[in-house]
């Protein structure tokens, strides 16, 4: 709140110091330690090495244009030129009762509202939906979240996998060993059963790759039986996303697979070898590096014993198939062709680095000017691990399925519940064990930086205390409890005034919440939000065993009951962007 309101004014003096300085880099961060107050900034000091000027003197000849006196004490100025802002408690005052009147949660909807497309989850048609699908999913909804709370126009797009050579051995297992009864039972497990065992047969029996490779062609040549076979196959994979989703709580605006790209695949190509950008190789087409840039930063050349050579995508295989890179450059021109995105987004597992970086380097040498008016993001993660640190599986050696997965969650926190809550009715208990269950699984995933591995772990996920989701939800419920028995009313008009230090470590962390939403979405990292609500729940924590809140009187208890207000409120919103849920009780 404090730091986008003083970057203004710190811009408009800079502008008034240095005329025609470029200001949008003059930025005031929260100060990492409360020694150097609450708000900094170190921007000066890098527009007087560039004007060879004597910063400290810019930044005496800042401060003299600055006017901060209704927010701040005296700016200090420290060290070679930085800025130290300490926030004056009426100032904090004014903004925690504009909180608490509901004008703002510590954050204003962006002043210049972007279009981003989201491109997340995206499993494959067919398979059943597993631990690996979890990252992605829980990401790019937490970013979808918190991009839309800030008033970003948000397109959420499931890029399913509907298109891929898996269908030739699934369309020949469907003809030859369906099961209808275990279809209507399960249809994944049976889908998956069937692919397992034309898959089987044809390692054995090359004749049978044979036959799915021309089962493949059939269906990608518009044959109706096929096409009617893999439209059923789609359907019965999409009602069981959907059941999966739906569980997540999570939405997509569309849900335009592989093959709604079939038609533009063939202009592409051709486009891109009449560009020059992609020619014939071996019988294929493939996009070669231009040379245009540092071999280093080129994804289409490659180290080899010292030597650079070619690592080209394929865009048309030698037998006529289309490539995942020509879907995604399809993909890509459609989204900006229909949305006119500044921003698109892809969440998916750090092993596609590659294909993106030759997917968007590939973009721009086909279609410069468009490429010029977005900006294209691979938001990556890492695997999940188990405790043996190879990627997670069931005891059996199996991937883990998803919905056995939230199953477990569910499971497992319902028995803490009756344990520590045998008084609740049991649908009451089992409400509480699905919101705590299935918040660890997300928080779990959302807390570490997205680019390292971790590694899965019910007991740290579930513990009470911590840095998990039960204990945020638990600090929740708390604070939502204490204004709840205080009778408190939000609108009464009592303002909040902060004295203790604790109640000002609480206020002043507080008030920093639209900082970190922002941050969240500049580097698409939810564990910023993760470990702020963490810390806040720790400032909460203190201020309630420091200050007595329903036994103190008049304007001290209502100070204290808003401050258990604006946390509550805080700790729900952020919660809600992580895509977990709160109970009223725990
Ligand atoms: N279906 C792909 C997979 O399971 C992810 C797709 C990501 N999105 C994209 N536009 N390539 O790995």
């Amino acid at each position: 709140m404090f730091h986008t309101i003083l970057e203004h004014r710190l811009q408009n003096a800079v502008a008034t110091v240095l005329p025609g300085a470029e200001t949008t880099s003059v930025l005031v961060r929260p100060a990492a330690d409360p020694k150097f107050g609450d708000y900094q900034t170190n921007a000066l000091m890098a527009l007087a090495r560039d004007r060879k000027i004597n910063p400290r003197q810019l930044a005496a000849d800042v401060v003299a244009r600055l006017d901060v006196a209704d927010l701040c004490h005296p700016v200090e100025i420290a060290g070679p030129g930085f800025l130290n802002f300490r926030i004056l408690p009426a100032a904090l005052s004014r903004v925690l009762g504009e909180a608490l009147r509901g004008n703002h949660l510590f954050f204003e909807p962006s002043p210049h509202p972007r279009t981003v497309v989201v491109d997340f989850s995206s499993p494959n048609v067919a398979k059943p939906m597993h631990v690996g699908h979890i990252r992605s999913t829980i990401l790019g909804d937490c970013l979808a979240r918190v991009l839309r709370l800030l008033g970003h126009r948000v397109i959420t797009d499931n890029h399913i996998g509907d298109w891929g050579t898996q269908f030739g051995l699934l369309l020949v297992g469907w003809k030859s060993l369906l099961d209808r009864e275990a279809l209507e039972r399960d249809a994944i497990a049976e889908l998956e059963r069937l692919y397992r065992a034309v898959n089987a047969r044809a390692d054995q029996d090359p004749s049978v790759r044979e036959e799915a490779r021309a089962e493949l062609v059939r269906l990608q040549s518009g044959d109706a039986a096929n096409l009617a076979i893999w439209a059923e196959m789609i359907r019965l994979s999409k009602v069981h996303f959907e059941g999966v989703y739906t569980r997540l709580g999570v939405t997509f605006d569309h849900t335009l697979g592989e093959s709604f790209y079939n038609p533009w695949l063939r202009p592409v190509v051709d486009a891109l070898v009449d560009g020059g950008i992609a020619r014939e190789s071996e019988g294929a087409i493939a996009i070669f590096s231009d040379r245009s840039g540092p071999p280093k930063e080129d994804p289409f050349l490659i180290q080899r014993d010292g030597e650079w050579t070619d690592n080209p995508a394929l865009v048309l295989k030698s037998d006529g198939g289309f490539n995942y890179t020509t879907t995604d450059l399809a993909t890509l021109d459609y989204r900006i062709r229909t949305w006119a995105p500044s921003e698109i987004v892809y969440v998916t597992d750090g092993r596609q680095q590659l294909h993106f970086q030759q997917v968007f380097a590939a973009f721009r040498r086909w279609k410069p000017r468009d490429a010029a008016s977005v900006r294209l993001a691979h938001v990556w993660f890492g695997s999940i691990l188990g405790d043996d640190g190879k990627p997670f599986k069931t005891r059996s050696g199996e991937t883990v399925k998803l919905g056995a997965l939230l199953d477990e969650a569910e499971e497992r926190a319902l028995a803490v519940v009756r344990e520590k809550r045998p008084d609740l009715a049991e649908a009451a208990q089992r409400e509480i064990a699905r919101v705590v269950g299935l918040g660890s699984v997300k928080y779990q995933d959302l807390l570490p930086n997205r680019q390292s591995d971790y590694v899965f772990s019910w007991d740290k996920m579930l513990a009470l205390q911590g840095n998990t989701a039960p204990y945020l939800q638990y600090q929740y419920t708390r604070a939502a409890k204490v204004v709840r028995d205080g009778d408190f009313e939000p609108a009464s008009g009592m303002g909040i005034s902060p004295v203790e230090p604790a109640e000002l470590a609480l206020a002043r962390h507080l008030v920093n919440f639209g900082n970190v939403l922002v941050s969240v979405t500049e580097e698409y990292r939810p564990n910023y939000l993760c470990n702020y609500l963490y810390e806040l729940a720790g400032y909460f924590s203190g201020f309630y065993e420091a200050c007595p809140v329903l036994k103190s009187e008049g304007a001290v208890r209502s100070s204290r009951l808003g401050l258990c207000e604006l946390t509550a409120r805080v700790l729900g919103q952020g919660l809600s962007c992580l895509g977990i849920e709160v109970t009223a009780q725990m």
